[in-house]
């Protein structure tokens, strides 16, 4: 029996989670939710936006499936998704993007990772007003930081017989930041001969992306770039709805989807579960259920490539409970 802990969050985070552990049931793998809560619903009704309960639960089970979490804007919160990946230090944010069948996006081929640095960057949060009109914010790159990102990149790389990483940068400009985290690349692929390494500059990615995104296999990148080149990823396989993630330390993981809250469809059971369903099974891989995993991955894709039961933002009219339903049936056939 797995106890793991289950954080439902805000907006449309309790829906979907609520599909991913049906379908996470449905594997017949044995877990033990312990369900506690974060965000801003539990701030509005206790005053504070992360409960202690959430913190023992998540130091000692060490594995969580979390729904989003709405950030305050502008009343001094840090995000709670930041808090988490500093304080438990879940340095690597991993997010696989995969193209799925039948959905109408111009490229049909896309099968690739992103290894976004989670911990470092521009959102260690360090800001301030240098003068009444003038605001700075602090960039924070180390070698041990990078590193260890870089090293999990190629690491993914040779397991998965991956025969590329490309590195996302801007060093021609951020001579001292980036400049460390490409010089990171440089050493650490000299550990991996057999796999090359891509040095791509982020507005070059872009393009590079959008116009031929089948060249990447592993992408690994400092924290911002990482966080945008993620969603653009997303958009290229379908949407935000689509694309799951983890985030992971050397001794907690936190499983969850690249979207956010999404407040506009909150409430309406029409959010798509697909990308926290694929969340939990990633996790399960990582629990070492790979057989499990790759069933619900299976059905996943049978269920989108028949387009019946998917939901609006797929160009369907299913609703989450529908989609979810429909995902749980076909695995029992499967
Ligand atoms: P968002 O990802 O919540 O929504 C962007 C757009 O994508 C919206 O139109 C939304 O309806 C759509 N969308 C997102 N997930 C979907 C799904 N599963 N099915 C169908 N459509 C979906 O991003 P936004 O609006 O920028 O952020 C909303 C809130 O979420 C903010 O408070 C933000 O801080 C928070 N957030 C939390 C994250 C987390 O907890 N890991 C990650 C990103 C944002
Ligand atoms: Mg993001």
């Amino acid at each position: 029996m797995y106890k793991l802990t289950l954080i439902p969050g805000d907006g449309i985070g309790p829906e979907i989670v609520d599909a991913a552990k049906n379908v996470i049931a449905a594997t017949s793998v044995p877990v033990n939710w312990e369900i506690v809560n974060a965000g801003l619903e539990v701030y509005e009704q206790e005053g504070t936006l992360i409960p202690e309960n959430v913190f023992e639960s998540l130091e000692k089970n060490k594995i969580a499936l979390k729904g989003p979490i709405t950030t305050p804007i502008g009343k001094g919160f840090q995000s709670i998704n930041v808090h988490f990946r500093k304080k438990y230090d879940l340095y690597a944010n991993i997010r696989p993007v995969k193209t799925l069948p039948g959905i109408k996006v111009p490229f049909s081929n896309i099968d690739l990772v992103i290894f976004r640095e989670n911990t470092e960057d521009l959102y260690i949060g360090i800001e301030k007003m240098t003068t009444p009109t003038t605001a700075e914010a602090t960039k924070q790159i180390s070698e041990k930081g990078s590193r260890r990102i870089i090293k999990a990149a190629f690491e993914y790389a040779k397991t998965n017989n991956k025969s590329k990483v490309a590195v996302v940068h801007k060093a021609n400009i951020m001579k001292l930041t980036d400049g460390l985290f490409l010089a990171c690349a440089r050493e650490v692929s000299k550990e991996y001969p057999q796999i090359q390494l891509q040095e791509v500059i982020v507005d070059n990615m872009c393009m590079q992306l959008v116009m031929n995104p089948a060249q990447f296999e592993v992408i690994v990148t400092t924290n911002l770039y990482g966080d945008i080149l993620s969603d653009l990823c997303a958009g290229l396989v379908g949407g935000l709805g689509l694309v799951p993630g983890a985030n992971v330390g050397n001794n907690m993981a936190i499983f969850e989807a690249v979207h956010g809250s999404a407040p506009d469809i909150a409430g309406k059971n029409i959010a798509n579960p697909t990308a926290i369903i694929l969340s939990g099974a990633m996790m399960l891989e990582y629990l070492g259920e790979k057989n499990k995993s790759d069933l619900i991955c299976k059905a996943v894709k049978e269920v989108i490539g028949q387009r019946k039961y998917i939901t609006k933002d797929l160009g369907g009219n299913a609703t989450t409970t529908e989609m979810s339903n429909a995902i749980i049936d076909h695995m029992l056939t499967i």
